[in-house]
């Protein structure tokens, strides 16, 4: 039957089937039942002829990105502060505008902002930090629902070193808060689900992470965090927690490293040792990678490929307003650009990550954590983007493969024409 979250697209296909390759079909169909992708192909079979036809000719349509770490209430802050590093960057800037979120009106205004632009970028899954105010987290969890972008969205947990702005009193009024904010939105969204959000160890007590770790075995609910992302943060969560053996072990002290079933994410993970890494392994956790916060607030390069190599879960983080753009493809590039320098100023064993493993990370490797996600087999969800790149003039034919990859080093003309999210058209550009 025909209906809306059913038909075919039909242009310049490109998605992942593993993360060595990228498999492309010139002028193919991909073809969407009830939400569901059900494969490209050369030659449309024919059960599926019925179907309402999209013709996008020479356009590309790739699956839709997953940002699996963005701050939703830095949006309108981006790019400001940025000579600071980690801990100084967050109170002089961070803590500050964050306090602001406690003015609904204010949060209205910022989130509107926020939101109108996710649902324009290349971005149809993401995991969003917002701030310890409930009220203002309803309000982006309501903003987002709107968008069609599907999201877990934390209220932020933190009673400690936030500033007097801030804080919350102590750890029973932030779980009070927690169970509050989980109530209230019970049942309400089709899209928008909640996600335990401890800021780090340093804004969390002791008690408050326990706390957090027994609230998500309750509920079922996963959890989000930063780990190892500065050398001054890995310090004090050693003074802070003593009795641990590194920074994922502090937040496993407290259960809230997760498991296969509630995966946590852990953003950066920037100076992680063998031994984190395996903490890291041994829960099934996604490392969400923000090259670019981690070059602006000057933290490190992550050893991406000894992630992978050592068979780590691995999705691209935005990391707005670490990250100054909440553009997947500028985050693509600098996923690829530190890898070579890691590899050719810091370690020559450890090889620089390939074009196909770093879309892999965006669309198939991110989305994974949503469930089928993030490519175009059979069975997936279908979440694409339909892309314009006419405008990028050249001199030669090229393949697909090849304006991909011309897309994410030079994005400037790559005009966005429609994205889907599940079946369902969630934007459209008006030409
Ligand atoms: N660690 C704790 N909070 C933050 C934040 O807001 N941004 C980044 N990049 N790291 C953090
Ligand atoms: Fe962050």
């Amino acid at each position: 039957m025909i209906n809306d979250s059913s038909f075919v697209l039909r242009g310049g296909i490109a998605f992942s089937e593993s993360m060595h390759g990228i498999t492309t079909y010139y002028r193919g169909y991909l073809v969407c039942v009830d939400g569901i992708c059900q494969g490209a192909f050369t030659e449309l079979p024919e059960k599926y002829q019925g179907l309402k036809l999209y013709d996008y000719g020479e356009r590309l349509i790739i699956p839709g990105m997953t940002d699996l770490h963005v701050h939703a209430p830095q949006y309108t802050f981006r790019g400001i502060g940025m000579d600071l590093e980690l801990l100084e960057w967050l109170s002089t800037y961070t803590f500050p505008e964050e306090a602001k979120y406690s003015d609904i009106e204010y949060a209205k205004k910022a989130y509107s902002y926020f939101s109108h632009d996710l649902r324009r970028c290349f971005t149809t899954r993401a995991v969003v930090f917002a701030t310890l105010h409930n009220e203002a987290t309803i309000e982006l969890m309501n903003q987002l629902e709107e968008t069609g972008v599907i999201t877990y969205v934390g209220k932020v947990n933190m009673d400690r070193n936030g500033g007097e702005n801030l804080e919350e009193k102590d750890a029973a009024t932030s779980i009070q808060a927690t169970r509050e904010w989980l109530e209230q939105i019970q049942g309400k969204y089709v899209n928008t689900k909640p996600i335990l959000t401890p800021r780090f160890i340093p804004t969390c007590s002791d008690e408050l992470m326990k706390e957090l770790g027994k609230l998500s075995a309750e509920k079922e609910l996963r959890i989000q965090s930063h780990l190892s992302e500065n050398h001054s943060e890995i310090e004090w969560v050693k003074e802070l927690v003593p009795a641990s053996t590194c920074y994922a072990n502090a937040y496993e002290m407290f259960d809230t490293m997760g498991s296969k079933e509630l995966p946590t994410i852990m953003a950066h993970c920037v100076h992680s040792d063998e031994h984190e890494m395996e903490i890291i392994k041994n829960h099934g956790a996604y490392i969400a990678h923000c090259p670019t916060s981690n070059m602006n607030l000057t933290s490190g390069v992550a050893s991406v490929r000894k992630f992978l190599d050592a068979g780590l879960n691995v999705g691209i983080g935005t990391d707005v307003a670490g990250g100054s753009s909440m553009n997947m493809l500028d985050t693509m590039l600098a996923t690829l650009q530190v890898s070579k320098m890691y590899y050719r100023l810091v370690d020559q064993s450890v090889k620089p990550l390939t074009f196909e493993e770093v879309f892999y990370m965006a669309t198939a490797g991110g989305g994974k954590y949503f469930g089928k996600v993030g490519t175009f087999k059979p069975g997936y969800d279908f979440d694409a983007v339909v892309i314009d790149d006419s405008k990028m003039y050249s001199m030669r034919d090229m393949s697909i493969r090849e304006r991909i990859e011309r897309m994410c080093y030079n994005d400037a003309d790559a005009i966005i024409k429609d994205k889907f999210v599940k079946g369902k058209r969630v934007y459209t550009a008006v030409d």
